[in-house]
């Protein structure tokens, strides 16, 4: 089946947070959300539920943990049990529930920075204390790499560390870590008794030849100390249906992780629970499709930028649909968002809100049709000439 990744769908009066925040002038490519509808099948299994015509309380779907089970067996040679799997209405609910869940107040935890914001506000909102290192750049002409600094996160470890919170597919650098640099982290958190936290959100958004390795997949004993977040919402675009899931399979982490939800956590939403089983059981080959359209878009933003906007540093991300753009030689007060809200009418997230190196850098969002993106790039290119 083809499926049109290029239609521009207008989503200004549908109570979007991406496109209602800014005036009518500006072209969003900020929050992380595509503008491409859902796959069709889960459009369809929603207007079957709607048509049923009850809405009471949902029992948590078993067909979806097995779904789970099934597809974490498949990809990743990952053999994990439904009771394994805990559901939740949203991430940012997860990683503020984990870092609730892990040490006591004053406890630290660790993590890399530049990093999706809600890693470095969780720990804080939670009494936790934020302790972080910064990713190593490597410079290659216009292109920007990120490492992992192994002595700059021993340097900022410290005895009172409990937690270190991993974002792999990495938000806002685009990495997908390797076996070898995932494994050194396990070595990190092994020696130091912590406990890892992977956001793996973004494991389905995989561009080119990328393959998603999950942390706790590496070995059973690296898995009785994680707890790894993942949500069919980034991959399928249904973030505003609220279905996620962690999977923890230590007993007792997931004992305390349940009890950090007891009474605040919402169960998932009804139409969530039937969105995310539709989509790990009858949606792949619409994620094929949409990887490889957003590789396309990926290469072409990237050319784009390495032959009109030499000036810019970039990413060339591995995954995600996220680009990390280099603004520092036109940044005024380190405000670039700002510069290019006002002076290309294109939203884009300031860099500073993903923690310390992340000043000077602004996150594009490439998950939109070819025209969106070529419209938000010439924009850029004029206002930056
Ligand atoms: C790494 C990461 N975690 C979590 C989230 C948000 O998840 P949710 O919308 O389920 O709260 C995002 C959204 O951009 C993200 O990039």
């Amino acid at each position: 089946m083809d499926y049109n990744f290029d239609q521009v769908i207008d989503r200004r009066s549908s109570d979007s947070v991406k496109w209602g925040y800014f005036a009518q002038d500006v072209l969003p490519m900020w929050v992380a959300d595509m503008d491409f509808a859902a796959p069709p099948p889960i459009t369809a299994a929603l207007a079957e539920r709607v048509q049923q015509g009850v809405f009471g309380y949902g029992l948590e779907s078993k067909t979806l943990k097995q779904a789970l089970v099934d597809r974490m067996a498949q990809l990743y040679r990952w053999e994990i049990r439904p009771e394994e799997i805990v559901l939740l209405p949203g991430l940012v609910c997860g990683l503020n529930v984990v870092t609730r869940a892990i040490g006591a107040p004053g406890d630290g935890v660790l993590t890399y920075t530049p990093v999706y914001g809600p890693f470095l506000t969780a720990p804080v909102n939670q009494g936790r204390t934020l302790q972080s290192a910064p990713l190593r750049t490597v410079h290659q002409g216009c292109r920007i790499r990120y490492e992992l600094d192994m002595a700059g996160l021993a340097a900022a470890c410290t005895p009172e560390t409990r937690l270190f919170m991993l974002c792999n597919p990495h938000n806002p650098v685009g990495r997908s870590f390797t076996g070898a640099e995932l494994n050194e982290i396990a070595a990190f958190c092994a020696e130091r008794n912590l406990v890892i936290c992977s956001d793996e959100i973004h494991c389905d958004l995989l561009l080119g030849t990328t393959q998603h390795l999950p942390i706790a997949s590496l070995d059973p004993e690296i898995a009785q100390r994680t707890i790894t977040l993942m949500a069919p919402s980034k991959s399928f675009n249904i973030p505003g249906l609220g279905a996620s899931f962690a999977i923890i399979q230590n007993p007792t982490l997931r004992r305390q992780v349940e009890v950090s939800m007891a009474g605040i956590v919402p169960h998932i939403n009804l139409f969530g629970m039937v969105a995310a089983t539709t989509a790990y059981t009858a949606c792949a080959e619409w994620l094929a499709a949409l990887q490889h359209y957003l590789t396309a878009n990926r290469d072409f933003a990237v050319r784009f930028i390495e032959q009109e906007l030499p000036a810019i540093g970039t990413t060339f991300p591995e995954s995600t649909y996220l680009l990390w753009l280099d603004l520092h030689r036109r940044a005024t007060d380190g405000k670039v968002a700002e510069f290019l809200l006002a002076n290309a009418k294109v939203a884009v997230n300031e860099g500073a809100w993903f923690g310390a190196g992340g000043e000077g850098f602004v996150r594009l969002n490439f998950g939109c049709p070819r025209p969106t993106l070529e419209e938000g790039l010439q924009r850029l290119r004029a206002a930056l000439a």
